[in-house]
Order: structure tokens, then C-alpha cells, then sequence
């Protein structure tokens, strides 16, 4: 493969020099290229587009979630999915319009709830028993009738890794389909004067590369309602769509998911009769994932002789954690001379104190040096995410690319961040 540069031979994203990047807001350091991100977006809008059928995009913003991220998802026009009161506050604080998000989780405080109901949020996607509960005495105080989609947990087993599979029967989200608590909580929803039930929501998991569970879910989903008699005005299928990580991943294009959700639900309204209903859908991962680069400066190496060699960056499992909690795969890229001749295969480590702490394990790269940069691909979906200060590291800036300029869109953390909620111990003096 070879990767875009410019005439001093850096690798470059949107005609930006990395190495001018890594110079100027230091490393550890998210690069994301915004493009890529409204292409994405705007791939998926075209399929639902041309095929006239209504729909709602909702970028799950659990994959990325800062101001600035948000306020592109806006300017694209789509809606986004919130998963905590802090997602929320994050997305309002970025001036996102309420009535496009939507709230998801499988245990909503009263608080996040009330936070929700009162700024306005369009759909809450309402999870258990409880919540169905606490969310109609809010509405009711509040004095609205909250719109609300219902959570299914529609038993089908995602081929991906088991903690990140979240559709099958045993899973802590949704209303379980196959006992009947699904039909039980739609009774008590259909029938609250607080709550406008527009339709279900079945999630199967995440980084799924086959449309066959897409097809499935949505196929369920359909015929459940249809089960119970109802129309829904809305269907959503969740996210989950896969992307490529290294080679061995061989995702189908996002236009093809959506097709074959598309596909399913077209037919099952006609099959039962229905006016066309919405379709949802969260992608998360597949919008920001491939669109990020985390650049880092190499370091130390270690050697055993016959077994492996180790390079040592200056970032590892604080900003990236999908290696080590997922045995996830990346590929890295030398940032200073990407299409150089690859010399030896190593293992790219962290700086942590932990042995899992990996980013690549393994690939062939060209010789290197310490100071060199070092960028890992498709780091743009859980990374900064997931983000913990581990071992007391600083959490890295984030900067957006777009028409060769660059902006810092989040700073980096300092060491007088690290202790500015740490409070001295004096009862013991
Ligand atoms: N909607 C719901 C209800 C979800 O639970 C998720 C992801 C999404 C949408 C977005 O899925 P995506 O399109 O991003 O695959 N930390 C894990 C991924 C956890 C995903 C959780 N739910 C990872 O790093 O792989």
C-alpha cells in the first residue's frame, strides 16, 4: 500500500505534513481528517437518498465524543446518539440541537434522565423496566410527552469479539425478546400517557463485516411488531458496521450495510401492509474510525535475540486500549518516510507498566530510529474514547485536518491537570 506524501517524503493527511503536526502539538497525538468523516457521513445519506425511503442517521458518539466532533455530525445534518449525561453535555455544549440526539444506556440515572427530558432530547431509547417507569414520572413533572423508542434485546449472536457483541439473548441491554419481557414492556409503554412510542431498537454489536445478522435483525424487529399488532413509525438497527484495521479485515462498504437493512425492512412493509417507517441507524466506529491517526515518538527498542524486537513509543494503552482489551490489530506507518523499504518485523510497545500494554503486534517496518514518528492507523473510533491516565500519563491533544489546515480541537493534558482534583489528606496530621 502506499501512503500519500509530500516532497520531503512525510507521510501527509489532507496534504498536511504529519511531521509538522507532531512538531507543533507534541506527541502522543489523534490526527483526524474531517473529509474523510463528511464522506463517510455522506455515503451513508446517499444510499437512504436514492432509495427515497425516510431515514436517521444517528452517529453513536460513544466511538468519539467531543465538541467539535459533534459540531461536524451537525453541519452534515444528522443526528446523534448519546450514551451518558456527560455525552449529553458534551453534544448541547456544542450547540448540537436536542431534538437530533438520542439517549441510549442500560441504566439512565434519574438525573441523566431529568437532564434529558428537560433539554429537550428528541428520542430516548428506553432500555428496562425501571426506566420505562422513571422516565413517564419525569415526563409527567416535566409536563411533556417524552418520544421514546424501546430497546429489544433481539437474541442473535454477532460473529465478533464476545465483549463487544451485544445482540445475543444473555446480554445486560434491551428488553429480552425471546421470555416476553419485550412485549410486556411495550404494553405498559403503548398504553403511558407520558410516553410516545415510536418504535424499537435492536443493536447486534460491533465491528461486524457480515450483512446476514444486519439482515436478521431487521427482519425480527419487523415481525415482532408486526407479532403484537402494531405499526411502528420507527426502526432502528443499531450499529456495529465493520471497518479495516489491518489487511486480514475485509469490511464491505457502509452503502452495502444500509442496503441490506434497507432491503429487509422495504420488504416487511409490504409484507404486512405498513406505511414505510423510519429507518435508524448508529454507526459509530465506521464514521471516525479509519478517518484517525495517532502519531508517537519512537523511543527505546529492546531486542531478544531470536524472539523479538521491540519498539517503544511514547504513547501505548492510555490512548489506545483496544489492543490489549480486544487483542484488537493495528497497522503502523513510519510517519517520516512512509513508503521506505520495510527492513525488520517488530512489536510497537507502549511506555506502561503492564506487558499487554501493545499497539502493534506486529508488522514489518522500515529501520528506525529513536525520534522518528511513528503513525497507527485507523485510530479514530475508541481511542481517545476510551482515553484513561494510566500510570499518570497525560491524555494526548486531538487536532482536525481538513483543506490542508490544521486546528486543535482538544489540548493536551498537563501533569498540573493530573493532581487538579486530587485534594490533600490532613486528618491523620
Ligand atoms: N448503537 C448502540 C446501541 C451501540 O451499543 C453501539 C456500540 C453503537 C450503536 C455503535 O457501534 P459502532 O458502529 O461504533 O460499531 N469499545 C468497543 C466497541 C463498543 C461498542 C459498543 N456499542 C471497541 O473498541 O471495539
Amino acid at each position: 500500500m502506499s501512503y500519500p506524501t509530500n516532497t520531503n517524503q512525510h507521510l501527509t493527511i489532507e496534504d498536511v505534513d504529519t511531521i509538522e503536526l507532531a512538531k507543533k502539538y507534541g506527541t502522543p497525538l489523534y490526527v483526524y481528517d474531517v473529509s474523510h468523516i463528511r464522506q463517510t457521513i455522506r455515503a451513508f445519506k446517499q444510499v437512504f437518498e436514492q432509495e427515497k425511503i425516510p431515514f436517521v442517521i444517528s452517529y453513536a458518539g460513544k466511538a468519539f465524543a467531543t465538541k467539535a466532533i459533534y459540531q461536524v455530525v451537525a453541519q452534515e445534518g444528522i443526528h446523534a446518539d448519546v450514551v451518558s449525561g456527560g455525552e449529553l453535555y458534551t453534544a448541547l455544549a456544542a450547540g448540537f440541537p436536542a431534538a437530533h440526539l438520542s439517549f441510549n444506556g442500560n441504566n439512565k440515572s434519574y438525573d441523566e434522565l431529568t437532564f434529558a427530558v428537560k433539554q429537550g432530547v428528541g428520542t430516548i431509547i428506553v432500555d428496562n423496566f425501571l426506566e420505562l417507569k422513571l422516565l413517564s414520572e419525569i415526563a409527567e413533572k416535566n409536563a411533556i410527552k417524552q418520544d421514546i423508542l424501546l430497546r429489544i434485546s433481539p437474541g442473535i449472536s454477532a460473529h465478533t469479539h464476545e465483549f463487544i457483541s451485544t445482540g445475543q439473548q444473555d446480554s445486560k441491554f434491551g428488553f429480552d425478546l425471546i421470555s416476553g419481557q419485550a412485549k410486556e414492556a411495550f404494553d405498559i409503554a403503548i398504553n403511558d400517557d407520558h410516553l410516545n412510542l415510536r418504535g424499537l431498537h435492536a443493536h447486534i454489536g460491533s465491528q461486524i463485516f457480515d450483512v446476514t445478522g444486519f439482515e436478521q435483525n431487521a427482519a425480527l424487529v419487523a415481525d415482532t411488531a408486526n407479532a403484537w399488532g402494531w405499526q411502528p413509525e420507527v426502526i432502528n438497527a443499531g450499529g456495529g458496521f465493520g471497518i479495516k484495521y489491518t489487511d486480514e479485515d475485509k469490511p464491505l462498504p457502509e452503502s452495502e450495510f444500509a442496503q441490506a437493512i434497507i432491503r429487509v425492512l422495504k420488504a416487511k412493509a409490504a409484507e404486512y401492509d405498513w406505511k414505510m417507517p423510519e429507518i435508524w441507524i448508529e454507526p459509530g466506529r465506521s464514521i471516525v474510525g479509519p478517518a484517525g491517526k495517532t502519531l508517537y515518538t519512537i523511543g527505546s527498542r529492546k531486542d531478544i535475540p531470536d524472539i523479538r524486537h521491540y519498539l517503544a513509543v511514547d504513547g501505548g494503552m492510555g490512548d489506545n486500549i483496544r489492543p490489549a482489551l480486544y487483542q484488537a490489530n493495528y497497522t503502523a506507518v513510519l510517519a517520516n518516510q512512509p513508503n521506505a523499504q520495510t527492513e525488520e518485523v517488530v512489536r510497537v510497545a507502549g511506555k506502561y507498566c503492564e506487558s499487554g500494554d501493545v499497539l502493534v503486534w506486529q508488522q514489518a517496518l522500515p529501520a528506525i530510529k529513536p525520534g522518528d514518528i511513528l503513525a497507527v492507523n485507523a485510530t479514530g473510533a475508541y481511542g481517545y474514547a476510551m482515553a484513561s491516565n494510566y500510570n499518570r500519563n497525560p491524555r494526548p491533544a486531538v487536532v482536525f485536518v481538513e483543506n490542508g489546515q490544521h486546528q486543535l480541537i482538544v489540548e493536551r493534558e498537563t501533569f498540573e491537570h493530573l493532581v487538579s482534583l486530587d485534594r490533600d489528606y490532613t486528618l491523620g496530621e
